[in-house]
Order: C-alpha cells, then sequence, then structure tokens
C-alpha cells in the first residue's frame, strides 16, 4: 500500500493538506482574536450608553452591564469633555495593555499565539475606537480566560474541519490517480508480461489506447518495440532454420567429399602419366572443400562456450602459436617475434586466446606468403590500469578491399582460395566472450596490425 503510486499520493495529499491548513491557522486565530476583542469594546460601547439616559445608575445596574458585557470597567470617551465611565472591582492589577487601534498582522498574530500559550488567566485592557462615530475612544479591562477558551474552540474546529477537507481531497486524489494512472500502468505492465511469456506471438503486441498522452507515448514506444522484436524473432528463426539446413548439406557433402577423396587418393598411384599430373590438384581441392564444410559445420555448433578465465602466460602462448605455425608452414622466410614484458599475466581462457592468436598469426602468414614470402610477424603486449591490449603486427600486404568491408562478418570477407571467411569472425566473437573487443588497428602495404583488448575488471566490458 505504502509503496503503490496510490498509496504514495494518498499520504503526500494529506500531509500537504495539513500543511497548508497550519499556515492558514494561525492568521485565522489571530483574526478570530481580534474580533473578539472588538465584539467586547462593541458590547461595552452599548452598555456605557446607558449612561446617557441617567448619570445616576444603580449599582445593581451598573454590575449587570457590565457581566452582560463582559467586562470589568469601561471608559467612553466621547469628546474632549465628557466621559462615560462603568466600573467594578478588578480583582488585581491590569496585566497588559493592548491598543488594536496600533497592531499590524505580525504583533496580531504574535499576540494571539502568546495568549493560545499562556495558560494564567491574565487581566488585560484593551483599548480601541467606538463603532459608528461613537466617541474618540474607548477602553475596557476584562480577563483572558474566557477569550483563550474561545479561541482554543476556534482552533480546534479549524483542525478538525482541516482533518475532514484533507482526508476527502485524500481520497479524491486516490481515486483519480487509480483511475487515471494506476489501471492504464497495470494494463501496460499486463501488455509487457504476456508479450514476455510469447514474444514471437503477434497478437500479444500492445495495442495503444491510454487517454494520458505520457502513458499513450510509452504505449506506442512499446509498440513499436514489440512490433521489431516480434520481426526480429522471426527473422532469426528463419535464419536458424536455413543455418540447419546448410549444416545438414555440409554435413552430407562432407561425407561424400571424403569417399572421393579415397578414390582421389588412389588415382595419385595411377599409371597414365595425365592422371598422375591431375590427381594432385584434384585431391587439393577436395581437401580444400571438406575443410570448407568442416569450418562450416564448427561454425554452425553455435556459441562458443563462455571462456573459463585462468592466469595466462601470454608469452608462452605466443610461442606454442608460432611453433604450430612454423610446422605448417614448412620453411618459408617468415620470421617471428614476440615483444612482450617479462613476466606478463593476463586473465583469460588459454584455449580460446590459442585460437584467437593463432587465427591472427595464420592469417598474417598467409598474407605475407601469398604477397611472396618474406616478412615478420611480431605479438607484443602493453597493459594499463583498465585493459591488456596484445598486437599482431605482420609486413604483410594489407587487408584487400573486400577483406575490409566484410571485416568480422562470417563467410563474407574471405579473399583465399579454399577460405572460410570464419576466422576473424570467430577470434573476434571469442574476444567478445572475454568482454573485449578485436579492432583493426592499422592496415595498408607496408603491413597489418590488429589489437586485441581485453578489460582487466567488469567496467571494461
Ligand atoms: N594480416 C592480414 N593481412 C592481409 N590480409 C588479411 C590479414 N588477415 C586477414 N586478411 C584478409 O581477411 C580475409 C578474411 O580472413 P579470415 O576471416 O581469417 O578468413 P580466411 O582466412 O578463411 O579467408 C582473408 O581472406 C584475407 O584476405
Ligand atoms: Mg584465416
Amino acid at each position: 500500500m505504502l509503496n503503490s503510486l496510490s498509496g504514495r499520493f494518498l499520504i503526500l495529499t494529506i500531509a500537504f493538506v495539513m500543511l497548508a491548513e497550519v499556515l492558514i491557522f494561525v492568521p485565522s486565530v489571530a483574526r478570530f482574536r481580534q474580533d473578539y476583542l472588538r465584539e467586547r469594546l462593541e458590547r461595552a460601547q452599548i452598555a456605557s450608553l446607558v449612561l446617557l439616559a441617567d448619570d445616576m445608575i444603580s449599582p445593581k445596574l451598573e454590575k449587570e452591564l457590565l457581566a452582560n458585557a463582559g467586562v470589568y470597567n469601561v471608559a467612553l470617551r466621547r469628546d474632549e469633555a465628557s466621559e462615560l465611565i462603568l466600573s467594578s472591582p478588578i480583582p488585581h492589577m491590569v496585566d497588559r495593555t493592548i491598543d488594536l487601534r496600533a497592531q499590524t498582522p505580525l504583533t496580531l498574530m504574535r499576540d494571539a499565539l502568546r495568549r493560545l500559550l499562556t495558560g494564567e488567566n491574565e487581566i488585560i485592557r484593551v483599548i480601541g475606537r467606538p463603532v459608528r462615530m461613537g466617541g474618540r475612544q474607548i477602553e475596557v479591562t476584562m480577563q483572558t480566560a474566557p477569550l483563550r477558551r474561545a479561541m482554543l474552540d476556534y482552533g480546534l474546529n479549524i483542525l478538525l474541519l482541516s482533518a475532514v477537507i484533507s482526508a476527502i481531497t485524500a481520497l479524491l486524489l486516490f481515486l483519480a490517480v487509480r483511475r487515471l494512472m494506476v489501471r492504464p500502468i497495470r494494463s501496460v505492465v499486463g501488455y509487457m508480461q504476456a508479450y514476455a511469456e510469447a514474444p514471437e506471438d503477434a497478437r500479444r503486441i500492445i495495442a495503444p489506447g491510454a487517454g494520458v498522452r505520457e502513458l499513450r507515448e510509452a504505449e506506442e514506444a512499446l509498440h513499436d518495440l514489440q512490433t521489431e522484436l516480434t520481426g526480429a524473432l522471426r527473422q532469426k528463426e528463419r535464419l536458424a532454420q536455413l543455418g540447419g539446413a546448410v549444416a545438414r548439406i555440409s554435413h552430407d557433402l562432407r561425407n561424400i567429399l571424403t569417399t572421393a577423396q579415397l578414390f582421389a587418393d588412389r588415382m595419385e598411384a595411377s599409371q597414365d602419366p595425365g592422371v598422375q599430373r591431375a590427381a594432385p590438384k584434384l585431391v587439393n581441392s577436395i581437401s580444400r572443400a571438406v575443410n570448407l564444410c568442416e569450418s562450416t559445420l564448427a561454425f554452425g555448433k553455435a556459441e562458443e562456450p563462455a571462456p573459463s578465465l585462468t592466469r595466462v602466460a601470454l608469452a608462452e602462448v605466443a610461442e606454442e602459436v608460432f611453433d604450430s605455425e612454423r610446422l605448417s608452414a614448412g620453411e618459408a622466410a617468415i620470421s617471428y617475434g614476440v615483444d612482450i614484458p617479462a613476466g606478463m599475466v593476463l586473465r583469460a581462457d588459454p584455449e580460446q586466446l590459442y585460437r584467437i592468436l593463432s587465427n591472427l598469426v595464420r592469417n598474417a602468414r598467409q598474407a605475407i606468403g601469398a604477397a611472396g614470402g618474406e616478412g615478420e610477424v611480431v605479438i607484443s603486449a602493453s597493459e594499463d590500469a583498465r585493459e591488456w591490449v596484445i598486437r599482431v603486427a605482420d609486413t604483410g600486404p594489407g587487408l584487400p578491399q573486400k577483406a575490409r568491408e566484410a571485416l568480422f562478418q562470417p563467410f563474407a570477407g574471405t579473399t583465399r582460395r579454399g577460405g572460410s571467411g570464419l576466422g576473424l569472425a570467430i577470434a573476434a566473437e571469442l574476444v567478445r566472450g572475454h568482454g573485449g573487443r578485436l579492432e583493426l588497428e592499422s592496415t595498408g602495404e607496408s603491413g597489418t596490425v590488429f589489437a586485441i583488448h581485453l578489460p582487466k575488471g567488469l567496467e571494461g566490458a
């Protein structure tokens, strides 16, 4: 209830209305006190007018007149000469004099508050102007207990009233918020949940219907998002089916080709010189085709497993990669170099790191070999507080235009006969799995540099 939207509104409304009521409480109590005192003066004025008819009234009548006015004494100055005075004994000395002619809103409020806060019964003298030009000045003496009681009653009434008002306002707001906001939001959330259960189902896409503009916009944004997502999911499904078909074809094709390979191998033993010449080429072509099938199948095995990170000595991995390259390349005029700070250790999956480097180094070696055969491949590394950077640099001819355009896209960028166009895509995916990125840092006639950025902590990811 308390952390629901309408609950919050309920509480805030009550708090604000209460605050507003407190802000008007002091001025209105001050006003009440002023009216009360004025009324006393007025009643006293009327009482004193009896003296105009008869100068000598009986003490009993005088006492009654004063009791009716609620004061001890009255002195009404009509003009310089005449003054009407009624009086009865005061219990003790006057404590305070209040001149109503010289009050400002501030002093009124201050005096009212002081009256509310002082509990004892004081005797005050109140001076004011008589009503209806009844004279120059009127002055009464009275006690404060009845005044304070009336002020307290009045104040309590105000507080009670404000409690009722705030309860009603809050209730109305509560209902309004429920209708205008909570219900539409719930419906949006409901749509989201239903959609999340089966996002391929286009019938579950939200139909915008809210009247409130902001909600309407949210609904429309959600609608667009869901439409797009559902489309993308369908597309993905089609691609997955296609991928499955390609995998099946590759699989069967590989088997067929393996058989063909066996026959081709046999043909090499043939006595016919023509067949003998052609046979190695045939064997080569077939084994390239088998390789293509195999790498397609490997790629089709969906995602690479998440890397299991351990401490890896980079220099060792680099040497391993170079060793296996030297083996498979035969004696080419390619030199391999490492430029790695001694003892540099990074956190990575050693198996995957090996595959990443091996793909990059093999590409470099093949590029140099295709361009004439002499060159150098160097693996270097550096680190800062956030990441390790491993660079694979070669002195080859640089990436062909086609490879640059389809950089890191599977199947697209190959320019080699028998190339699959998967090496860079796989390397990039493996680096991404580490939370890092693979970049083509530079490429040109004098060589190519690929940079692997591996974050040290999660924030680099
Ligand atoms: N170091 C490099 N120097 C020049 N060209 C490169 C280099 N690395 C990759 N390439 C180009 O990028 C293409 C794609 O490489 P890759 O994704 O490994 O696929 P593949 O090696 O199967 O062709 C290669 O065919 C080659 O033309
Ligand atoms: Mg390659």
